[in-house]
């Protein structure tokens, strides 16, 4: 009985952790790759970028360009799920469309 339970639980924690790491995805792949750049530009973290008066970024499909835009001029080969989560990083943070 006990370990069916632990069996269970095992299971379970293994069905949910996809989810959890997608969202530390997003922040950490945005993190290694991408606050550098834009902090130099901006200073600070490098947020200000995403927040800046001209920023020119206005929907949610062109925050994916972009980020695939910035991605590609780095070598970086993102899969669609990597763009995808960094996005999702950034809109949550910052664009909130
Ligand atoms: C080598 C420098 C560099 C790196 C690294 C970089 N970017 Fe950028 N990023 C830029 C520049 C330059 C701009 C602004 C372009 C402009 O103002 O015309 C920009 C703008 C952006 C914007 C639009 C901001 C706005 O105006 O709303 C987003 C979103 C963005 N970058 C995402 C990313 C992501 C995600 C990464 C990591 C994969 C990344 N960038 C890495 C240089 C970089």
């Amino acid at each position: 009985m006990r370990n069916l339970e632990r069996l269970l639980t095992g299971l379970l924690l293994l069905a949910t952790l996809p989810l959890i790491a997608q969202a530390e995805t997003g922040r950490e792949l945005h993190e290694e790759n991408c606050i550098n750049c834009h902090a130099e530009m901006e200073g600070g973290d490098g947020s200000g970028i995403y927040t800046r008066e001209n920023r020119f970024i206005d929907d949610r499909d062109s925050l994916e360009t972009q980020v695939q835009r910035c991605a590609s001029n780095q070598d970086l080969q993102w899969f669609e799920d990597e763009v995808e989560a960094v996005a999702d990083h950034l809109d949550e943070e910052y664009y909130d469309f």
